[in-house]
């Protein structure tokens, strides 16, 4: 996931200010295609992390990270990426300590909804992702975003996406999930993650995948109880230089 940041950091000239960034979508898509024609121009056989060509519509081999020019223009562009909705919202309720929570899972509906999103993500992250890696998601693969809300607050989230890998699967992504720290062990996270799982095996996926540092024991946990297995480990995958480990889920 820190992958998919960095390279969409890399082809955004400046960090730029959330409020801006609406309005530079078109720049820096546009940025994108002159360095794009820059690289050619100069016969650069290999093109700078993250550039592909913008008239290629192929999928990552390497990792998820790799993203290719049309997606990054996911403010702009609205196809539907993901057609099948098992369920849009329900609601939990969980007892602990003899206080009921009500938990409402919905799935994502609009732009209003991004910066409750953000909050909770960047809570956890030492370095926050910028606002282009949300929108890259949750505007491209929008059904594959639940949040969890509690008296209407956003105390969970996840966000995924669904493409073809290697040609030939279909590949669920799960890039975040997070739950707020009063609300954890209710179930929020594992809630979210059979959401988002339910809506991939509705679109036909093959399988899904994801990253996480080794150090995290709950994720760990969370997904091995889901019947996730570890696919493999990456050394200094993170920043931070912790390793990760993806781990896989097969649905055939
Ligand atoms: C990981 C995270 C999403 C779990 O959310 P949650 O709602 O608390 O998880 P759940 O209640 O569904 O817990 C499911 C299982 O995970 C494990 N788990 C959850 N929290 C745990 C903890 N603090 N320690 C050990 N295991 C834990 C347990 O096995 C638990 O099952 P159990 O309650 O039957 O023992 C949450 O801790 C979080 O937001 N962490 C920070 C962000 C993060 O690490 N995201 C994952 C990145 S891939």
């Amino acid at each position: 996931m820190e992958e998919v940041e960095s390279k969409l950091q890399n082809v955004v000239i400046s960090d730029v200010k959330s409020n801006h960034i609406v309005d530079n979508s078109h720049s820096v898509l546009k940025a994108n295609k002159e360095k794009f024609r820059e690289c050619q121009e100069n016969g650069d056989e290999q093109l700078p992390n993250g550039l592909q060509s913008p008239t290629t519509h192929q999928t990552s081999t390497e990792n998820e990270g790799s993203t290719e020019l049309s997606e990054l223009s996911s403010d702009i562009v609205t196809e539907e990426k993901c057609s099948e909705t098992p369920e849009s919202c329900e609601t939990i309720e969980v007892v602990r300590d003899n206080k009921t929570f009500r938990i409402t899972y919905k799935v994502y509906e609009s732009e209003l909804e991004l910066p409750s999103i953000m909050k909770l993500i960047q809570k956890d992250l030492s370095e926050p992702y910028s606002i282009y890696t949300y929108r890259y998601f949750i505007n491209n693969w929008p059904k594959l975003c639940y949040l969890a809300l509690y008296e209407n607050k956003c105390v969970g989230c996840i966000v995924c996406k669904l493409d073809i890998h290697r040609q030939i699967t279909k590949r669920g992504y799960i890039a975040m999930l997070a739950v707020d720290k009063e609300f954890r062990k209710l179930k929020i996270g594992t809630t979210l993650v059979q959401k988002a799982i339910r809506v991939m095996r509705a679109n036909q996926a093959d399988e899904v995948v994801l990253e996480t540092e080794i150090t995290n024991q709950p994720a760990l946990k969370l997904y091995e109880n889901l019947g996730f297995v570890r696919d493999k480990r990456l050394f200094h995958y993170y920043l931070n230089g912790v390793d990760a480990l993806r781990l896989k889920l097969w649905f055939r």
